[in-house]
This record gives C-alpha cells, structure tokens and sequence, in this order.
C-alpha cells in the first residue's frame, strides 16, 4: 500500500477513525480550525478529502485541490457535493450508505419517545430542581400510526423497529410498493392517517420544502413530524405556525436547511431538536472509517496496477 496518500479530513470524526486513516496514509486533520483558508491551503498537495455534512465540497473548494482523486463521504448524503463538478475532474466519490442506517433509526426513535414522554421537558425541570409530574402526562407509541415517508435503508429499519415496539406502519416512497413491515399508501392517506409522520428521502429539487403549506396542513391533528433526512425537507415557516397555531402537536428535528441552526424553533416548548447527531455514533463511525478505507485502498491500488 501507497503510506504516501496525503489524505485531508475536514469534519470532525472519532480518535479511532482518524487513526484508521493515519494507518493508510500521510493525514492533515484540524478539527478545531475550520476556516476555509485553512482547508485550501492543506488541499492543495491532497490526493483524497474525507467530509462529512459540515464541509461544502463546490467547486471553488475543489478547485484548490489540483491533486485531487477521491471524495470520501463519511455517512450517506451527497447533497454538500457538487457531484457534477467531480464528475468533470474524474474524482471519485465515495459514501458509506448502510453503516449509520441502525444510528439513525434509533435517533428517530428516540425523538419519538422524546416527544410522546416529554423526556427532555422532565430532565430541563428536574435539574431545576422542579417537580413537574402533574404536566408530564404523556402518551404511548403503542398502537399508533407512524408514517414513513421514503423507504430506503433508514425508511425499513424504523419500520422493522416500530412493529417491533407494536405500531401500525404507513410507508409512501416513489419507487416502492411492498414490504413486509409497512403497508404502502398514497401521501394523502399516509398524511391523514399518521399519529407520526417521519421522513427519510433524499434532498433533490423534487424533494425541496417537501413538508410545505400545502402538506403539512394534510397531517391529522395533534400529529407528530420527524426530520433526520435533510433540512430542506420542511418549510421552516409552515412548520412554525402549524406547531404554533397547535395543529401539529410537536416536532422532533435533527437537520436543518442551514447548519448549525439557531432559528425560530428553537423558541416553540413542543419542540425536540438535536443538533444532526442521528448518525454520530462510535459504532456508525467505526462501521463508516472501515467502508472508506476499504474503498480508498481499492482504488489507489487498481489505479497503481493501470
Ligand atoms: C448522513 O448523510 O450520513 C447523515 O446526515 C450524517 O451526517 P454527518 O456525517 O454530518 O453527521
């Protein structure tokens, strides 16, 4: 193996990871300095950028790495690449689609539980040494409609968990029709029936403010929406005013249109946000750090032998 890869890791990952890559090359990695000046600077001699969501890897960035031949991202989504611009300059690009899937899940599920047990509204008060037990009364997953809009990896794994917890599943996905834990309807049905609508498609312009003015009205009342897919999803304002006006009863957001996020949802009670953590695990991260790898030395070696 080629020790002289100079590899660049703009976003944060765990000690283990990092020293994963270190076994595989020359590593450049300053999780404290993310200035862009930086970044280009320390790409100009890179042959591999490893991200994840954070770095906005256009052209402009990608124009500072002449040397360039991979883009690892470490997770899933692709939407912070210009993915036509690698194209042109034949860099590769590389994601880890499966390990953070069961990260991810459990994030949602937790949310879920989050919302119906009042679980973060109960620790805030607690640890001011309030005894809030008279308004905490909550509801339980049992029983309930969850409705699961885009059925990929993460879509199945939620639908596979959720039965598992005893709730009737509604699946909507453009290219799917069938599973055996999910009964697959239109949107409208899935929106008037879901006591928890959950989103997990890609952000594509088709998919852009998918959750608007004209959707979210359609969920039932007193429902629940969930966003750990990607921000642009939801329409900001029309999520506002439907937690606002009560006809949405909460919302559980781990992503953000622009991150990090310090909008208008944080001031609504009947909102649990996480700060896109749904696939920071050590476990994910590990499972990420080795699919990487694995694809980075397969690459540099079949380049090698052309
Ligand atoms: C993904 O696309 O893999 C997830 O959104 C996680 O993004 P992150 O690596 O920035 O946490």
């Amino acid at each position: 193996m080629n020790t002289k890869i100079k590899i660049v890791i703009s976003d944060r990952l765990t000690d283990k990871v990092v020293d994963m890559f270190r076994r595989i090359g020359d590593i450049t990695y300053h999780p404290e300095d993310k200035s862009i000046e930086r970044l280009r600077e320390d790409l100009a001699n890179a042959s591999v950028l490893v991200v994840r969501s954070a770095t906005k890897v256009n052209r402009e960035l990608i124009k500072s790495a002449p040397g360039l031949k991979i883009v690892a991202r470490a997770g899933v989504g692709l939407d912070n690449i210009d993915l036509d611009y690698c194209k042109e300059r034949k860099i590769k690009v590389i994601n880890s689609p499966g390990a953070s899937t069961n990260a991810v899940a459990e994030h949602v599920l937790g949310l879920m539980l989050s919302l119906y047990r009042h679980i973060p509204r109960a620790n805030a008060g607690m640890k001011n040494k309030k005894w809030d037990k008279k308004l905490l009364m909550g509801n339980e997953l049992f029983g309930k409609t969850l409705g699961i809009i885009g059925f990929g990896r993460i879509g199945t794994e939620i639908a596979k968990k959720a039965k598992c917890l005893g709730m009737n599943v509604l699946a909507y996905d453009i290219r799917k029709t069938e599973s055996e834990f999910a009964k697959f309807v239109n949107l409208d049905t899935l929106l008037k029936n879901s006591d928890i609508v959950t989103l997990h498609m890609a952000l594509v312009p088709e998919t852009q403010n998918f959750m608007d003015n004209e959707t979210i009205p359609k969920m039932k009342n007193d429902a629940v929406l969930i966003n750990a897919a990607r921000g642009g999803l939801v329409n900001e304002n029309a999520l506002y005013n439907a937690l606002k006006s009560g006809h949405l009863s909460g919302a559980g957001i781990d992503v953000y249109p622009n991150e990090p996020y310090s909008g208008k949802l944080t001031e609504l009670p009947n909102v649990v946000l996480t700060p896109h953590v749904a696939g920071s695990t050590y476990e994910a991260q590990t499972k990420i750090g080795k699919i990487l790898i694995g694809r980075i030395e397969e690459i540099f070696k079949s380049n090698n032998n052309e």
